[in-house]
Formats: C-alpha cells, structure tokens, sequence
C-alpha cells in the first residue's frame, strides 16, 4: 500500500529536533533476554522444569522476597484499550504487583494541572505515570518525580536503543527522569473511498474539502483540533512551520511575530470560519476528532497514529478499509508534523519505587511498547520494534519508511522550562483569532509580547 505521495521531497527541511535513529543491535532491544522469543525456549523450560521441582520451596522463597505490592498507574484517558492488555501482561509475570490503573482526563492540561495539585502536596498516591512530553523538565524541577538513572544503570538499559529526541524530552539536567513510552506525530487521515489521492498543499486541502464535503454521506470536508487546549498549539505549531516560521529560536528568543506566522495562522483562520468544517469546531479535540471521523462524518482529519487503529476496529469504527493516511498538507516551506508523545515516570514520594521501576521498565521497554503499538496504534520509541514483523503487520503506517522519518523530523513545541505558561499565552491569543476576535497580526504580536514579558520574569 502506497500511504505517503512523494509530493514533499525535501519538504522536512524541518528537522529542528533532531531525532536520530539509533543504531542498535535489533535483537536486543531492551536488555530483557526474556524478550527475545526465539532464543529463550530453553531456558523457559528449564526454568519451568525447576519450578514444577521445587514448587513449595519457590513459593516459600517468593513470599519472603516478594511482597505484595499494589501500584497505581496513571494516565489520560485510553479510547484504544491497549492501556488493560499493558497491565495484565505485566501483572502476569510480576503476580506480587498489582496494578491499579486510574484513569485521568483525556486533555493534557487538565491531567496535568491534576498531577501538579496533587504531587506538589506530597500525595503518594499515584506510583507510576504518564507525561506528556513537553512535561519532564517541569515535573523535575518541582521535584516531583524520581530520578531514574541509578536504574537504568543497574539494569544495564541501552538509552541508545531509543530514539534520540524522545530520550531527550525526558533528560533535565543532565539526568534522566522520564522514559519514552511511545512518539506522536501528526498526520493527515483522509476517506480512500472518496478521494484517489491526499492534498499536497494546504490550499489543495481547502478546495478539496469543499469538493468532496457530502460526498459518501459525509457532513464535513475537514476536522482538525481547534478548541482552547494544547492539541491547538500543536496544531498551530504544524501551521507555523509549514509556512516558515518559528515560536522560539535556539537561544530562546521570541520569534513569533513574523510574517510567516502571520500567513500560518491566516490559513487557520480560513479552514475554521469555512463552511466545511463543523460549527462547533472551535470546541473540537481529538476524542471529538476521531468520533466524528469513525463514524464517517469527515472526509479529512488530521490526528496522531492511534486513531489508525480505531478506524480498523469494527466495534468502533463506520470506515473500516476507507481510510489512508498522509503526511500533513505543505505551506510555503514544506509540510511539518508536530510531535507529541508519552513518557513515564514515578512520583517520589511512591513508597514502592522498585516495584514502580519495573512497571516503568515494562511499559516502555520492547514488551510493553509492542503492546501499545499493537493494541492501541501508538508509535514506539525504540527502533527496532519498527523492524518486529508483528508489529509492521498490526498497522502499514509502521512498516512505512517515510512515517517513521516523519517521526523523526516532527517538529517540538517550544523547549522552555516555561512551556506551559507560554502554551496558555499561545492558547489565549489563537482561540481569540480563530474565534475572530483579533485579526492575525494581533494574534503573533501579542503572542510575542506576552510571551516576552514571561521569560523575562
Ligand atoms: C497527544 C500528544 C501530546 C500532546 C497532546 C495534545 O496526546 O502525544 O504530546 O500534547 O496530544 O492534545
């Protein structure tokens, strides 16, 4: 299957985060011999043979050694299911831990301002966690999660196995404190039984969302995230690069308000006020996203690599077979994906923080990111899985090479140890534009000033 059209050659010339392959041995992803199913058939059974022997002795030893453990585990809302299938497989080979899986709101910022109330009181609650990756820096200059070096140490992890950039959004100081669970980049999803092929330009996406709109059954041409949230400043940060411009340079200085941004949030501002996307689309998310375009309501959507796997689901999904994807439609400069993506940590104040690791461990190593990437879509962080058959075979996007150079080229949110103020200052002055409040020039300069006055504080 033919998913990327090789309109944009050389259009990633985006590649601002540097995200580098790493090179590793394949089949030693993550250290873990029991990973490696062809290799270990041997040792299992002589390890079954020594249990079947010594059964009352290991039971005997295990209740020494091993306590009961019950871990909670956080993190956004999951429409996929894989998160379940993650914590029984884990709690299947560690029968002393217990997982209890809390969920919290599927929108970032509001997950985020909850782990912050809580952690910054000390609560010991939540063991293990999920964080967004623009969080890392923050949540380790509060203090409120446990530095994992001594473990990656002590169980020999290759970091190296990762990919770069999704190691570094982990990394503070010269320390690791998060380990990636699994990547994001945006993509464009569009109705193959609509359209032969997808826009290359984001001017061709506009025509033909207007075109197409109707067609099928559908109501909408176009979806995307729109609401006052951080999936808008993704979204915004898509447009911006694709048409040449930039938030923040290297040396943190503000570079918002340049015509290139002007021009980038003009293009939202057009696709919003059309008529092909829905009234309320100032509201729109991505769970509005992928029930609108599950259930055939869309002929075009941007969104992350999980709602690939919904659209195939026939529980969930009205469009199964009718979808490919994309890469983002191009601006004046190229077409440009934002990249997002998950990490875990362990709350220092967790008073299991062994047990919390090798959950941890689990999650985002070989095992547990194959789960994810298989059962719920999500993009792995560690290279080699993009060359695991079942994993290639459980979604095409895997085993296509210009995906996973998107990935690698995705372009980061600004890198500030401010980034949530200036994502709610983004936030403010973009909705106030798309809502036609201000004009895009008013948008970028008080982007810029606001965002100025921040770091200068
Ligand atoms: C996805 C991304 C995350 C981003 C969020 C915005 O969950 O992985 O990085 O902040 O969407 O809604």
């Amino acid at each position: 299957m033919k998913i990327w059209k090789k309109v944009i050659s050389g259009a990633v010339a985006l590649s601002m985060v540097g995200i580098i392959a790493a090179c590793g041995d394949n089949n030693e992803v993550n250290n873990e011999p029991e990973n490696d199913d062809a290799g270990n058939d041997t040792e299992e059974n002589v390890n079954n043979d020594t249990a079947n022997n010594n059964d009352e002795e290991n039971d005997a030893e295990a209740s020494e050694d091993q306590e009961e453990v019950t871990l909670t585990y956080a993190r956004g809302n999951d429409a996929t299911g894989a998160t379940n299938v993650l914590i029984d497989a884990f709690m299947e080979e560690n029968p002393h831990i217990t997982v209890e899986f809390r969920e919290m709101p599927a929108d970032t910022g509001q997950s985020h301002d909850q782990y912050v109330t809580e952690f910054s009181a000390g609560d010991a609650t939540i063991d293990v966690f999920d964080a967004d990756v623009i969080w890392p820096a923050e949540f380790a200059q509060g203090g409120y999660v446990l530095e994992l070096d001594r473990f990656i140490e002590r169980d020999g992890i290759d970091m190296d196995e990762y990919f770069e950039g999704t190691v570094d959004s982990g990394n503070f100081d010269g320390r690791q404190w998060a380990m990636p669970k699994f990547t994001d980049a945006g993509l464009l999803y569009y109705r193959s039984d609509i359209v032969d092929e997808a826009p290359e330009t984001w001017d061709d996406l506009i025509e033909m969302a207007t075109e197409y709109q109707g067609e099928e059954g559908t109501d909408f041409g176009y979806l995307m995230q729109a609401n006052q949230y951080e999936g808008l400043v993704v979204n915004a940060v898509e447009f911006i690069a694709a048409y040449g411009g930039s938030v923040l340079d290297e040396d943190q200085n503000v570079t918002v308000n340049s015509p290139e941004t002007i021009a980038a949030i003009e293009k939202m501002i057009e696709i919003v006020e059309s008529d092909f996307v829905p009234g309320d689309i100032l509201n729109f998310d991505e769970p509005a996203t992928h029930t609108a375009f599950l259930e055939g309501q869309s002929v075009f959507a941007r969104n992350w690599p999980y709602m690939q796997a919904m659209t195939e689901d026939e529980d969930q999904s009205q469009v199964q077979g009718k979808v490919e994807f994309a890469l983002l439609p191009a601006g004046d400069a190229g077409s440009a994906s934002g990249l997002g993506g998950w990490m875990s940590m362990i709350n220092r104040n967790s008073e299991h923080p062994e047990e919390a690791w090798e959950l941890l461990k689990f999650m985002t190593g070989a095992e547990g990111q194959k789960i994810t990437a298989i059962e719920g879509g999500s993009a792995p962080t560690l290279r080699a899985l993009y060359d695991d058959e079942e994993v290639r075979e459980a979604a095409p996007l895997f085993a296509d090479e210009e995906f996973v150079n998107t990935l690698e080229n995705a372009v980061p949110r600004p890198v500030s140890p401010i980034y949530p103020q200036i994502s709610d200052l983004m936030q403010i002055e973009l909705s106030r534009a798309l809502a036609g409040d201000i004009t895009a020039e008013e948008a970028a300069e008080n982007m810029e000033s606001a965002i100025e006055s921040a770091l200068a504080e």
